[in-house]
């Protein structure tokens, strides 16, 4: 993503924000893992998104039509010392030079220099709630103002959702957003066959997990996008099982749900495959009714459709095999209405797909499901789930859960499926197993 990029953003907010307006925004902090050791650091996705600054203790100031700058960044100063033990930093010369800043301070600066950004204005945008500290930190310098009322100075009046607008903004991909997250799912995908390839019975799940992380890193993945779920047989129908520690069963399916992140961009996509590389004839009559599932869901993708289309296709098929294949009974259209798939598929369709897995945006404008529109991209992820002791479904079921993933870029003539190198027919997928 180059800098241009970022600047567009910055003045497509302002532009939404109008003069008088002040958006202030926190960088993640770095979080401890244990005693003094951190966390791998990963920027928050709405600083980020506006930004492109990588660094923890940094605070992004917009203020539209601001003589002195409008967008001013707080980071840490250079300091040789902490630089040798933890790399370079960009400092003040950096934010400028290097991030687009019109002006910059030391953070340490902050409480001295805010309030009077702030007096000026009299519209807050903020995110209010996701990092309480840093609303305390707000609240007290919008009190300094408030206190020197008989000064003559005006406290900001409104506080304003910056989600609202921001969010919105990242619903919409750019081209170089997909062409990004394109990358992140060809990785992914890759990721995807390399443990198929490498999967035989009595491997232990955390070694397939080692495969797809062996791939995401060798391609340049900074990190998965969420924890990896690599579930054998039963543990397939614990819908965010990530203990990963099983032994791989001949005879078993194996449900893989990961994604790679590149460059702060997710993908997600789940395959679902036998461990010895053949489907028995009941894993494969559940399989393919979720593959028919997910083809009738995918049709449905494209501008003008509305959000639930996807959800609504993927559960209509997922009930008919679900009779066909004698776990539910009675009418069709009654066990839709009731809701009966439920026992067996109990998530929705899909997600927003971007910098966060579970992607920010509506879902719905007012009561309405969202229209879909070129340029949002979303999973596809129809799935059915029979855990052991299911009461009503025979045994032979028991133990058999399935989930086909792919991400999707809606484009103005319908779309594009941006995972499509991970293979999902039981040919494809037998094929690959058997080389
Ligand atoms: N991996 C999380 C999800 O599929 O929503
Ligand atoms: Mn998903
Ligand atoms: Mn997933």
């Amino acid at each position: 993503m180059n800098q241009a990029e970022f600047a567009r953003r910055r003045k497509q907010l302002m532009e939404q924000m109008g003069r008088g307006a002040i958006a202030i925004l926190p960088a993640a902090p770095l979080r401890l893992r244990n005693r003094d050791t951190e966390y791998p650091y990963r920027p928050d996705s709405d600083f980020y998104y506006l930004t492109g600054f990588p660094e923890p203790e940094a605070v992004a100031v917009l203020i539209p039509g601001h003589a002195h700058g409008e967008y001013i960044l707080f980071s840490r100063e250079r300091d040789p010392e902490k630089e040798v033990w933890n790399g370079a930093r960009a400092g003040q010369e950096g934010a400028c030079r290097d991030y687009g800043a019109d002006d910059a301070f030391p953070i340490d600066d902050l409480d001295d220099i805010l309030p009077g950004l702030l007096e000026k204005c009299e519209r807050v945008y903020c995110v209010m709630g996701a990092q309480p500290e840093f609303d305390q930190h707000l609240i007290g310098w919008v009190n300094q103002i408030r206190a020197r009322s008989r000064a003559g100075l005006r406290a900001p009046e409104e506080f304003i959702a910056l989600d609202q607008v921001l969010h919105e903004m990242r619903l919409f991909k750019s081209r170089a957003e997909i062409a990004l997250m394109k990358k992140a799912a060809r990785i992914s995908a890759g990721a995807h066959k390399r443990a198929m390839r490498a999967c035989k019975p009595g491997m232990m799940e955390y070694q397939i997990e080692a495969e797809l992380r062996h791939e995401f890193m060798r391609q340049g993945s900074q990190a998965p996008a969420y924890n990896s779920i690599v579930a054998g047989g039963a543990n397939a129908c614990v819908l965010h099982y990530t203990g990963n520690r099983a032994p791989l069963k001949d005879g078993d399916l194996l449900l893989i749900d990961a994604g790679a992140e590149l460059d702060n961009y997710a993908s997600d996509i789940t395959r679902t495959f036998p461990v010895n590389g053949r489907f028995s004839a009941g894993q494969r009559a559940v399989y393919e009714i979720v593959l028919e599932a997910q083809y009738a869901a995918l049709a449905k993708v494209k501008p003008g459709n509305h959000w639930n289309d996807p959800h609504q296709a993927a559960v209509r098929v997922l009930t008919k095999g679900l009779i066909e294949l004698g776990l539910l009974k009675g009418a069709l259209p009654k066990l839709i209405k009731e809701q009966a798939y439920r026992r067996f598929y109990m998530h929705r369709t899909g997600h927003w797909l971007g910098m966060d897995v579970h992607d920010v945006g509506d879902y719905k404008i007012g009561d309405a499901w969202r229209v879909l529109e070129p340029g949002m991209v979303l999973t596809v992820e129809p799935g059915l789930y029979i855990a052991p002791g299911t009461s009503g479904a025979p045994k032979k079921w028991w133990g058999i859960g399935v989930r086909i993933e792919d991400d999707v870029h809606v484009t103005p003539r319908g779309h594009e499926i941006l995972s499509a190198d991970a293979p999902k027919t039981v040919a494809e997928i037998e094929s690959l197993m058997a080389h």
